[in-house]
């Protein structure tokens, strides 16, 4: 290649051109999508063959189809009928912040390559902190996603907790965490990651409601001492991602008290209820927590990937990965809030911290209130309308945004209806109107709805049971004949 090429590369002539026309192409979609002109949320193609059509576009394809592609490609978030997983239907601004972040690839771990968005991811980790209602020792900052979030945050824990310095020495006893058995399994993966192995990771038991059942936590932890286990931690979720319940935080947090561990909150998807005037409750005893993690890219309309972990003394955010063993003795240490790098699992981060600040100054905190009180609210709608057929069944009543369902049918085992759902689900996938995703739960297979999308009402929601009841009857139908 000539180095004449990369004027070609970096022409901005050439640049502006493409992107004036992938901008128009996005208005088109958003405009598409969120009025229903643009009807199907997916056109399903199976992976061999999307595949085998990405190596063919790479040798023969139109370069200036390439975005087109992408689009028709792909599942849109910003359809009313995208109900699948817990990912972040876009405020179209987050775009602009988006591409700027790229365009400066400022990666922060130094304040050098980060003066703004250092500074701009203080502001915005200190009002989390304020929103949470932890006081002025707090702080945090922004990382790649909840999953790396979680892990931070138990990296923290147990180098707060344990007394042996594990970072530097390595294990000497076994250690362990408490989680509900339906807690995300990131919690179970960062626990192995930390070598504490499967007795490490003690699952306490759900209730009828899904969430952890607070009176079994006792023996568990009981159990787990008897064993020669030093639990050093306990993570309350709010809420767990299959049904969306919230765990009881304040009980949680007056037993992890009572035994000196470590209080985590995983609110990846659901902490931004903190937002909410009439969901906060919810997160009641977050304000106790040591940290709590919270998901920019699910329930606050931003792109993946930014998560804030917040810390209620920023002093085991400063030294998670510090070398020091014994820094809580020496509080005075220089704080560096500016070399974001020091505290984050990450060297090379992106902006994220933009996309926060943006909502924030245009939209101000009003922005994350409105939506999610919004969509807790339409999935009670959602929920109330399911609890007047006959032939739907709800997992449990909606605690949030998530809600699972089935249908059922009194001539059918509980085999049989396994395999109806699933087979619904897959049609309803393949055609691509609504997307919607699955679970299984206790032995029984649900229909899984995570209601981001802004526009979604409840006509949707109508229009989608009625899908599913047509595609059972008939699929009913074809299995008898
Ligand atoms: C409760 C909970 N925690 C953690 C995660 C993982 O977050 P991320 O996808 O940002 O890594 C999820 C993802 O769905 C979640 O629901």
């Amino acid at each position: 290649m000539e180095s004449k090429s990369f004027e070609k590369i970096f022409s901005s002539v050439t640049f502006k051109d493409k992107s004036h026309r992938l901008v128009n192409l996005i208005c088109e979609h958003i405009e598409g999508t969120i009025s229903g002109k643009e009807d199907k949320v997916l056109s399903w193609n199976p992976p061999d063959n999307e595949l085998q059509f990405w190596k063919d576009f790479l040798e023969n394809g139109n370069e200036a189809d390439f975005f087109k592609e992408i689009l028709k490609r792909t599942t849109h978030t910003h359809n009313p009928k995208y109900v699948g997983h817990q990912v972040g239907v876009t405020a179209p601004i987050t775009l602009l912040s988006g591409m700027l972040s790229n365009l400066l690839n400022n990666g922060m771990a130094v304040y050098e390559m980060g003066m703004s968005s250092n500074a701009i991811e203080r502001i915005v980790a200190d009002k989390i902190c304020e929103t949470v209602g932890y006081d002025s020792k707090s702080g945090g900052f922004l990382t790649s996603g909840g999953t790396l979030a979680n892990l931070t945050a138990l990296l923290s824990a147990r180098k707060a907790k344990v007394e042996h310095d594990v970072w530097n020495e390595g294990h000497t006893k076994p250690l362990g965490i408490m989680v509900c058995e339906e807690a995300h399994y990131c919690v179970d993966r960062a626990a192995k990651i930390m070598g504490l192995g499967e007795k490490g990771i003690i699952k306490v038991p759900a209730n009828k409601n899904f969430g952890m059942d607070v009176n079994k936590m006792e023996e568990y932890y009981r159990t787990s001492v008897s064993q020669g286990i030093q639990v050093f931690a306990i993570v309350g979720s709010a809420p767990s991602t299959a049904t969306g319940a919230y765990d009881d935080l304040e009980a949680i947090q007056a037993f992890a008290q009572k035994y000196d561990l470590w209080f985590h909150v995983d609110g990846a998807h659901g902490g931004a209820a903190i937002f909410s005037e009439k969901y906060k409750h919810l997160l009641k005893g977050a304000e106790k927590s040591d940290s709590m993690v919270i998901d920019g890219h699910k329930m606050m309309l931003m792109p993946t990937i930014t998560t804030a972990l917040v810390f209620r003394n920023r002093i085991h955010a400063n030294h998670t990965f510090s070398l020091d063993a014994d820094y809580l003795l020496n509080e005075t240490q220089e704080d560096e809030w500016y070399n974001s790098g020091r505290r984050t699992f990450e060297c090379t981060k992106t902006m994220m911290c933009m996309h926060w600040y943006l909502l924030l100054k245009l939209y101000g905190e009003a922005v994350f209130d409105t939506y999610v009180t919004r969509q807790y609210d339409l999935a009670k709608d959602f929920a109330e309308m399911l609890l007047k057929e006959p032939d739907f069944e709800i997992a449990t009543y909606p605690m949030s945004n998530i809600l699972c369902f089935r249908y059922v049918n009194p001539n059918l085992s509980l085999k049989d209806l396994n395999e109806l759902n699933a087979m619904v689900r897959q049609e309803l996938l393949e055609e691509g109107d609504f997307y919607m995703v699955q679970t299984t739960i206790r032995g029984v297979h649900y229909l899984r709805t995570s209601l981001m999308n802004p526009f979604a009402t409840v006509e949707h929601l109508k229009v989608l049971t009625n899908k599913i009841r047509s595609a059972s009857e008939k699929l009913l139908q074809e299995i008898k004949q």
